[in-house]
């Protein structure tokens, strides 16, 4: 227990997965994944873990294109495929995340003397190089993540600007040449309960399900606070009538250090999971970090450092529980 661990965001001590009956295989054909760090994967307690306790996983940041393709003739692939390569061993579905995001680029995409037909070009060949790689080891890919903004506008990206608006049509196409089989998804935050995000996601999508662009699913992130999101599960709903599957992508709740707040923290999971549960097409739920060391919501979020299933020392937290007792039926 006290021996050292380096290689995951600076020194800390050995942890041991919590022996508890697991997620996966509770959720009757869904499957229930978390978001996991290559850089982490050394320690055994972690590892053991996510292995024991999911059936799918997300590569946090290693498919993110300053990660996965830092030079314009360079990839880097070898974070991601550990990532694949543990997973796969163990029965595990992988999510793809992501194709296309303004956020975590590498500095030589912004340059100037990329004009618009050469970078559509090198999207192209980006999505050809890193799906093909994972061709048959990755079943679905968050396609576009985070297109739309809060207001409701398309958000004013690199990829709006440089592109133009077809830049998602371009990419969920590419994404179908290069890999027929996998599912194509569009991804974002704010979308849960109806509302202004929502409807512009909405239309969206309907948009490009009406010009054929050929997309599987929208993924719910589902970065959110103890508050109930109300209407959920008809929100869901509706995004299936247009023929899509729906996936909750990216889940945690935020407490806010200091108070006493492990049953309304479960109660948050417990509807979460609960608004899936309720939506025939919605095929699955990815958490958001295993546990409070390794979420990135202390870092966007200062004072919120208990967003994940399990604490900082991966022992389960009633949070935990309530999800499996939804998943379980109860
Ligand atoms: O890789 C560098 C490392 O070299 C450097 O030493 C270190 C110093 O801070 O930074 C490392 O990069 C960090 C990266 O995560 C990998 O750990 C970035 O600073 C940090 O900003 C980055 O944060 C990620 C964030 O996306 C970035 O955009 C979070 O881990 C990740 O959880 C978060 O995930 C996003 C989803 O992709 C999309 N939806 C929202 C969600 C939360 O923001």
């Amino acid at each position: 227990m006290l021996a050292l661990l380096a290689g995951c965001g600076g020194q800390r001590e050995e942890r041991t997965a919590p022996d508890v009956p697991p997620l996966r295989g509770t959720a009757a054909g869904r499957f229930v994944g978390v978001a996991v760090r290559a850089d982490v994967l050394g320690d055994a307690g972690y590892a053991t873990a996510v292995g024991r306790l999911f059936d799918a996983v997300t590569p946090e940041n290693e498919l993110k294109w300053a990660l996965v393709h830092p030079k314009p003739n360079r990839y880097a692939f070898a974070a991601a495929d550990r990532i694949v390569d543990f997973a796969r061993a163990r029965g595990m579905r992988v999510r793809g995340h992501t194709l296309v995001w303004h956020d975590q680029t590498p500095p030589w995409l912004g340059d100037p003397r990329l004009t618009r037909a050469r970078l559509i070009a090198v999207l192209r060949r980006h999505i050809f190089t890193v799906m093909r790689h994972f061709r048959g080891r990755i079943s679905e890919w968050d396609v576009v993540n985070e297109a739309v903004a809060d207001d409701g506008g398309p958000r004013r990206t690199f990829w709006l600007e440089r592109i133009g608006p077809s830049y998602i049509a371009l990419a969920f196409r590419f994404a179908h040449e290069a890999d027929p089989s996998a599912r194509l998804v569009y991804n974002d935050y704010g979308a849960e309960g109806p509302g202004l995000k929502s409807d512009a996601v909405y239309a969206l999508v309907s948009a490009l399900k009406r010009q054929g662009v050929p997309i599987d699913a929208v993924g719910f992130q589902t970065h959110v606070s103890t508050a109930p999101v109300e209407g959920f599960a008809s929100n869901l709903r509706r995004f299936t009538r247009l023929g899509l599957d729906v996936e909750l992508t990216e889940v945690d709740v935020r407490v806010p250090d200091g108070a006493e707040a492990a049953a309304r923290q479960a109660l948050a999971y417990r509807r979460i999971v609960g608004a899936c549960l309720a939506v025939a097409r919605c095929r699955g739920i990815v958490f958001w970090g295993l546990d409070d060391a390794d979420s990135w919501v202390p870092h966007a979020y200062p004072g919120y450092g208990r967003a994940a299933l399990l604490d900082a020392d991966l022992r389960v937290k009633p949070a935990y529980t309530a999800v499996r007792q939804v998943l379980m039926g109860g």
